[in-house]
């Protein structure tokens, strides 16, 4: 493996489609020649060393359904979006605040493409969020942040928080404890928040002034409905798991003019009931922007513009948000933390140690 060749070979994890295993493989990137005779990354692209990859639960959704045919689009379809890692070159032509050595931690967008669980990574910053490291969390921390603080973040985008009454559903998700504190950060009065017990001291730190218990409640809806017989309407919901359980209510529990905003839709999981889910919230979600409901219902992705991820470093460097891990697993041992992640029980998120930093 070096860069004084035109081809840098590494290992990388990839799969065909749901019908093949997930496995390492040999993965190789072509380079260019710099003008001092080096090879360099090509015009507008990056190249990166990886340590540390987090894992998502998109990257188990997209296994678990990616169709057969795709196979002629992209036929190794790689695993992971976040990373952290060190600059090696810089393409000509790369709109980027980035240097070369510098440390750095961001997400690799494209879907249908290689994965953050690779030792290399050539992307275009255009498409890919990247920064610089905060000085004061280590690689490991900082490929646990950008994809679920970006997306709580994303969130929370244009909603006023001062003195507003917020939900959480889901609130001890990655992206959930995210969500909690930048509605503490921007002054809400009231974070009620759905969780097991097992987090339920954690998140009133973050800022949660009251917790269901989605174990003992399944069904929130007459929980919501006391809250709101108590200190009024919320102004947003907040959805980080996904779920129906307030809408036979939700001209009771949520303001005229509130906002629901949901990264999941109507069902999580994967087959049937997953896309009978997602057409039934892609169908409020068009109410929403006709007009025809009281609330305006979002549908809410990550914003791969990625200019976001600057303000974001900020919050991590000024210690204003927390960070969560779960576990860090070997290279070796993604499998494992798939099935960690796969069994809903992850304690934040779950990475993996590509290569260990250099001390
Ligand atoms: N649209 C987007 O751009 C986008 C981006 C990121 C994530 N997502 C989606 O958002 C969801 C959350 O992702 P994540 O990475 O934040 O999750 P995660 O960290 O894997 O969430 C694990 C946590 O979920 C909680 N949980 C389990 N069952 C629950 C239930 N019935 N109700 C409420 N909470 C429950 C558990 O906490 P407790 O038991 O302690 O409560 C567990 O610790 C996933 O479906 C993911 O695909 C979408």
């Amino acid at each position: 493996m070096g860069l004084k060749t035109p081809q840098l070979n590494y290992k990388a994890y990839a799969y065909k489609n749901k019908n093949y295993p997930l496995e390492i493989i040999d993965e190789t990137i072509n380079l260019v020649k710099g003008s001092n005779g080096e090879y360099v990354a090509p015009k507008g692209k990056i190249l990166l060393k990886i340590n540390y990859a987090s894992i998502n639960p998109v990257d188990y959704k997209l296994y678990h359904v990616k169709p057969a045919f795709l196979k002629f689009i992209n036929d190794k379809q790689g695993f992971g979006r976040d990373f952290s890692g060190q600059v090696i070159s810089i393409g000509s032509n790369t709109d980027t605040e980035v240097k070369v050595g510098d440390f750095v931690q961001g997400i690799y967008t494209p879907i249908l493409a290689s994965g953050s669980c690779s030792q290399y990574l050539l992307l275009d910053p255009k498409n890919s969020p990247i920064t610089t490291k905060p000085t004061n969390i280590d690689l490991a921390k900082a490929a646990s942040w950008p994809l679920v603080l970006g997306t709580a973040i994303g969130l929370l985008k244009d909603l006023p928080l001062k003195d507003s009454k917020v939900a959480v559903l889901g609130g001890a998700t990655s992206v959930g404890r995210y969500v909690i504190q930048l509605a503490h950060n921007g002054g809400a009065r009231e974070i009620v928040t759905t969780n097991s017990p097992k987090n339920a001291e954690l998140l009133t730190e973050l800022g949660a002034t009251h917790q269901i218990d989605y174990r003992k409640h399944p069904n929130f809806l007459p929980q919501f409905l006391e809250s709101v017989k108590e200190t009024g309407e919320f102004d947003y919901i907040i959805d980080c798991y996904g779920g129906t359980q307030l809408f036979p209510e939700i001209n009771h529990i949520l303001k005229k003019g509130g906002a629901y905003h949901t990264i999941v839709g109507d069902a999580g999981g994967h087959g049937f009931a997953a896309l009978v889910g997602s057409i039934k919230s892609s169908l409020r979600m068009i109410s929403s922007n006709l007009g025809l409901i009281d609330y305006h219902y979002q549908i809410s992705l990550l914003d791969n513009n990625g200019g976001w991820i600057y303000g974001a470093r900020d919050l991590i460097q000024e210690d204003k948000v927390k960070i969560f891990i779960d576990s860090i697993y070997p290279f070796e041992d993604l499998k494992d933390a798939v099935a960690k992640l796969e069994s809903g029980k992850a304690d934040g998120k779950i990475l993996i140690e590509v290569d260990k930093p250099v001390a």
